[in-house]
């Protein structure tokens, strides 16, 4: 698959293959061990030891050392001398580093895939999807590096002088990841600071530390200086004494708009340099579908975009606006195949949907459901497994769109009807939110979708279609306002956020 530039896309696994599929679940049991991942910075950890629990079945799958904040703070020192001779190693050799890692990565798919699984609960579909993604990142910002940083830029103009651009690394880069994608975006930010020249503090999410310290093995195995890359594990007071060191010289952010603005505070109040943070947080996606569009294809693009993954990703379909003539026939449908997702064990390949990540996840789902009954209609329930921490996919109508304020990260829809006279309300009423970073419209009406790209400043737009699943380099992904700050993720723009310019210009 040539999908970007002269560059390919890593390749899937075709799972309706009875053989592949065989081939596959052999590797990842025997791929499947328990992992304990510790603080690489240097020195013995000398922090808590915490059970890593799966949330497919409680059961304890590795266990994490939480770097402590003295620790936290030794690994910025560290980094800012591992910086000196990282941002001066040719792009080239960082580049062909990332290309080195890629291919471990690949190489070590079926681990990866069965960390995915019992750590993060990911079904195959997601797991495989994840690992392409952070496959394909790792391999896109090697090749950006080389097209924008390797090579000094000339600037034309009248004076006289040789004026030249040239992009260098900040410094001691901080990464912070979400649980939702362990892999994806852990390595998404890491890998990109890296390219640009950085050196890195990469934070995990809390409760998926065993994956992301895999990957961190493999990114030093591939020729990543341990002096360059730090992995520094922990809660979010580990965040925090990272965030807040006077020597850092940025963060990278993906994760709730509550925690982008505390980074934000953290960042105003501390001392030293004036240092960018890039943040991808939060929406409350939603989807406008008009009397033109295809059913069938309506109802599998929001099964898919609402409920795959559990719900529980950023671009995941929150608020679905039917318009009113179709909507009882389009919520029929539906509901019909929300019916039909099998939630359980995302290890077999006939699994839909898999677990919540957690249980302050799980309750937070149970009581906005309880919230909603007491003055929303709750259409459709699913069935869960008792056991594990499963929460079934949830169809919840809203008398009014303003009835959802907040983002509910899970497998739950809220659908809202509207009448075609007031598409102009309803796009008011989603630009009111706040929140822009992925929506859907259905319909066969040019100039609605005209209309509608012109009036929505959201960061990925997607027509007649699901929402979810932006493919590195072709759909660069991220949002504005409450949503984060930008640049996209596997865009042309990401990278010089994390770089420095400079210009030099000599008098001939
Ligand atoms: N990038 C993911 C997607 O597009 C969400 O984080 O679904």
């Amino acid at each position: 698959l040539k999908l970007y530039g002269k560059r390919t896309n890593s390749a899937g696994v075709e799972l309706g293959d009875r053989k592949a599929l065989a081939r596959l679940l052999s590797g990842i049991a025997k791929a499947s061990k328990s992992v304990k991942a510790v603080p690489l910075i240097d020195g013995k950890p000398s922090g808590k030891t915490q059970d890593v629990i799966s949330p497919v079945n409680g059961a304890t799958i590795g266990s994490v050392v939480f770097a402590t904040a003295e620790e936290a703070a030794k690994a910025v020192s560290i980094a800012r001398k591992g910086f000196v001779s990282w941002s001066r190693t040719a792009v080239e050799t960082r580049a062909k580093a990332l290309e080195k890692a890629a291919d471990l990565l690949e190489g070590n798919r079926d681990q990866m895939l069965d960390l995915l699984s019992r750590e993060a609960g990911k079904t195959l579909d997601d797991g495989i999807a994840e690992i392409r993604e952070a496959v394909d990142f790792c391999r896109y910002y090697a090749a950006e590096a080389r097209r924008q940083f390797a090579a000094d830029k000339i600037m034309p103009g009248p004076t006289g002088e040789d004026n030249k651009l040239r992009h260098r690394g900040r410094g001691a880069f901080v990464c912070i990841s979400p649980w939702n994608f362990p892999l994806a975006i852990f390595l998404g930010q890491v890998t990109a600071a890296l390219a640009a020249g950085n050196s890195v503090l990469a934070k995990p999410a809390e409760q998926t530390p065993l994956i992301a310290y895999e990957a961190i093995r493999i990114l030093h195995e591939a020729g990543i200086p341990k002096d360059a890359l730090l992995f520094v594990p922990g809660d979010g007071s580990v965040g925090a004494a990272l965030t807040s060191h006077v020597d850092i010289a940025g963060v990278a952010f993906t994760g709730s708009t509550d925690t982008a603005w505390a980074i934000n505070r953290t960042l105003a109040a501390k001392k030293g340099p004036i240092v960018p943070l890039i943040a991808e947080t939060g929406g409350l996606n939603a989807m406008i579908v008009d009397a033109t569009a295809l059913s069938e294809q309506v109802a599998d693009d929001v099964v898919m975009s609402a409920f795959r993954s559990a719900g529980q990703r950023c671009s995941a379909l929150r608020i679905l606006y039917l318009q009113e003539d179709i909507a009882d026939n389009m919520l029929h449908m539906i509901e019909g195949a929300a019916k039909e997702l099998v939630l359980g064990d995302p290890a077999l390949a006939s699994t839909d949907v898999g677990p919540i990540i957690d249980r302050d996840q799980r309750n937070m789902l149970r009581d906005h459901i309880e919230a909603m009954r007491k003055t929303q209609k709750v259409r459709f329930a699913g069935e869960a497994p008792s056991d594990g921490l499963f929460f079934a996919p949830h169809i919840v109508e809203l008398d009014r769109a303003d009835a959802l304020q907040r983002e509910v990260f899970g497998p739950v829809l809220h659908v809202v009807r509207w009448k075609a006279k007031d598409l102009d309300k309803v796009l008011d009423q989603i630009a009111s939110t706040g929140y822009g970073l992925t929506f859907g419209l259905h319909t066969r009406i040019e100039a609605t979708v005209a209309k509608v790209i012109d009036r929505l400043d959201i960061g990925n737009i997607y027509v007649n279609r699901n929402t979810i699943g932006a493919v590195v380099g072709t759909q660069p992904f991220g949002g504005s306002g409450l949503s984060g700050t930008g640049p996209k993720a596997g865009g042309p723009s990401y990278l010089t956020r994390f770089a420095l310019e400079q210009v030099v210009s000599v008098n001939t």
